[in-house]
């Protein structure tokens, strides 16, 4: 069968592979820790699970608005302006499916065939696949220790051409953990008013941060970044909701519009009874937040200075989300139990050997790295470690 030449370009996902193979791993007995899942390994809070009781035994299981039920786009308008200093009317927000959906929804409204959109590196894969698929072209930046793994001002300018049409900004970032500071994003802003782009900011992980940074939505900057940025969230990270799969997007009037109408051709509506529970999960109180938030703190700092401690391992100091991104490349070349590691996924896949599952930073546009999730518990962070090192020391 001839599928689509869209279809086609798809890249097989390297997450899913390696997580297949660490399932299968531990199914034959093996003592594997995973640092891979991209979420929460908490329970959704109950307060938020009987609202969705509540919808359910009151029969709101019928179809509801495209764009979203009243309740919940009230909710998002108020954490908008309360939360992240931005005025939007009910008419600015889309909920969708997950955040993945409000961000395809969003390509698909602003690229035209050839379209660029310049997309930081390291980057959630995810993006470069959607932009591929929206018919859009990715022009990758490329960002390293020297540029704190953020794109800046000279590297953004250069990539701009007369089809640039987009930047793509996520802050905390997937996987770096990186934050942008304020004066970072206005620069951001700024380059992209003098060349009239549009900006998509993915903030999924804005309450997964920490040292006391302040999460800036890049939105509030500026009267031409308010107009023109494509604002991305969503539920499941923030109030581990992965499952419940509702995202939104808050942007100029015109763009929303858009992006109902095609939303009511494919999806109709996110899930009716999720919607509610979301609505109180925005709406509710910081208390989950605050004790998943000291939870993932201690872990971050646990397996930071766990791995900074082991020769050979670059790590990068993550402010925010739940990863750690770790230059390996110093292995490249050296062997475990006769395999030869010569980048991001040969390592990961000696890794596995010995006993530790890690996604390649292949899957992240960086092949000298990998990616260490720390949504597993903090006894698991001190054995994973244990093995990392045993592992690094058999090297040959
Ligand atoms: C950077 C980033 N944006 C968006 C998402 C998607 O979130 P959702 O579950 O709402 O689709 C993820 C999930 O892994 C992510 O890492």
């Amino acid at each position: 069968m001839r599928l689509s030449k869209r279809v086609a370009s798809i890249q097989p996902s390297v997450t899913l592979e390696i997580s297949a193979k660490a399932k299968a791993l531990k199914k034959e007995g093996r003592d594997i820790i995973a640092f891979t899942a991209g979420e929460p390994d908490f329970n959704t809070p109950d307060y938020i699970i009987k609202e969705a009781e509540r919808a359910l035994v009151e029969g709101k299981t019928k179809y509801t608005p495209t764009a979203g039920i009243p309740e919940l786009k009230k909710a998002i308008v108020k954490k908008l302006k309360e939360e992240n200093g931005l005025e939007y009317k009910e008419s600015n927000i889309v909920v969708s499916s997950g955040a993945k959906s409000s961000l395809y929804h969003a390509f698909e409204a602003i690229l035209d065939e050839g379209d660029e959109v310049i997309i930081p590196a390291p980057y959630w894969i995810t993006y470069v696949e959607q932009v591929c698929l929206a018919g859009g072209v990715c022009k990758i930046v490329n960002t390293d220790e020297k540029t704190g793994y953020k794109l800046v001002n000279e590297q953004f300018e250069s990539a701009i051409t007369p089809k640039t049409k987009c930047v793509l900004i996520n802050s905390p970032c997937n996987p770096t953990g990186v934050v942008y500071t304020k004066e970072e994003l206005l620069e951001i802003a700024k380059i992209a008013e003098k060349h009239n782009l549009i900006i998509v900011s993915d903030e999924i992980y804005e309450k997964l941060i920490f040292d006391g940074e302040e999460h800036v939505s890049i939105a509030s900057l500026t009267p031409y970044a308010k107009e023109n940025t494509i604002v991305i969230n969503g539920v499941s990270k923030t109030y581990a909701m992965t499952g419940w799969r509702i995202g939104y997007m808050a942007c100029a009037e015109e763009i929303a519009k858009a992006v109902s109408a095609m939303q009511g051709h494919t999806t109709s509506n996110a899930c009716s009874f999720a919607q509610y529970a979301s609505a109180t999960a925005i709406s509710g109180g910081r208390e989950f937040v605050d004790y998943m938030v000291r939870e993932f703190d201690y872990r971050r700092k646990a397996l930071f200075e766990g791995l900074k401690s082991i020769d050979g391992i670059k790590v990068v100091y993550p402010k925010g989300a739940f990863y750690v991104f770790v230059d390996v490349s110093a292995f490249f070349d050296k062997s475990y139990n006769g395999k030869k590691i010569t980048n991001s996924v040969t390592f990961a896949d000696a890794l596995l050997d010995g006993g530790v599952a890690v996604i390649p930073g292949l899957a992240f546009g960086d092949d000298n790295s990998v990616r260490l999730a720390y949504t597993v518990s903090g006894e698991d962070i001190y054995r994973g470690i244990d093995k990392i090192k045993a592992f690094v020391n058999a090297l040959v």
